[in-house]
């Protein structure tokens, strides 16, 4: 697993762990270097249900896609997008509604490497991707794809999946959320996944720690500063729930063995 020859594509630095590699390394994927695999490994030593925390973050990705296609969502923004690891949410929603359009958002240089594997879109649709900062809300609203690609008189399902834990609360994310709240139009959607030590404080505790070590900023939350990112919104069925246990397709056995809430909510 892992890059052998640790070969870094242009802009990426491998001296610095970043977290779309550790988390591409978790998942199983080639992106990632020496210096991510081992605060990956330092997080599961800390965490051993680490992987399986990824892959279950990951299905509520595409239970989202799904359901927000159920709603008769046709446009995604996704904020924190990662490595491309498939079925990403353009190829679920296409696979539904192939007219879906879905602007990526990323900020890690090694995802940019990866976007055009984000803009393969069926005929019909649209898929695009915008490096920009989650920081900058502006950059991102006021992007030139991202206003040839959607119609703001349209609902927009807007996807924060395992992202805000990278905001330390200096930069406020609340804030940031809210400004892309309001600039999404009614009815739109809003899902969010975040870690927590609300279930396991000593392993999170940890888990924190190794990452904090390699001077990178990782923040667990309890449910209620999670629950503040959807401000006014409409909490859909289930309601902010562990991640394993929102719309599962089939029995959870152990529900809180994935350490994220998890969530979707709609503008009135
Ligand atoms: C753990 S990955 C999650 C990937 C994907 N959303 C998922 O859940 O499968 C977090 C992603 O957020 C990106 N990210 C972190 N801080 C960011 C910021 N301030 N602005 C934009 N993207 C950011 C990272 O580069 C990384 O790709």
């Amino acid at each position: 697993m892992g890059r052998g020859n640790e070969a870094a594509p242009p802009g990426v630095n491998i001296n610095v762990p970043h977290s779309a590699r550790i988390y591409d390394y978790w998942l199983g994927g080639k992106d990632n270097f020496a210096v991510d695999r081992a605060v990956g490994e330092a997080m599961i030593q800390a965490i051993p249900g680490m992987r399986y925390m990824a892959g279950e973050n990951r299905k509520f990705v595409h239970r989202v896609a799904r359901d927000l296609v159920g709603l008769g969502i046709r446009q995604f923004l996704d904020v924190g997008t990662g490595i491309p690891t498939s079925p990403n949410l353009h190829e679920v929603a296409q696979r539904l509604a192939p007219e879906s359009r879905v602007v990526y958002v990323d900020n890690d240089p090694i995802v940019l490497v990866h976007a055009r594997a984000l803009m393969i879109s069926s005929e019909q649709g649209r898929s695009e991707y915008i490096s920009a900062d989650l920081r900058d809300t502006e950059s991102i609203l006021d992007d030139k794809d991202l206003r040839d690609t959607f119609d703001f008189d349209e609902p927009i399902g807007l996807t924060l999946i395992a992202i805000l834990m990278l905001l330390a609360d200096a930069d406020d994310p609340w804030a940031r959320v809210a400004e892309l709240r309001d600039a999404m139009p009614s009815g739109s959607y809003l899902a969010i996944t975040h870690p927590t030590a609300d279930f396991a404080p000593d392993e999170v505790d940890q888990a924190v720690s190794a990452a904090t070590d390699a001077s990178m900023t990782l923040v667990a939350r309890d449910r209620a500063a999670v629950q503040r990112f959807f401000g006014d919104w409409q909490m859909l069925e289930p309601g902010l729930v562990p991640v394993s246990t929102w719309r599962p397709a089939g029995p959870v056995e152990k529900p809180e063995a994935a350490y994220y809430w998890a969530g979707v909510a709609r503008k009135p």
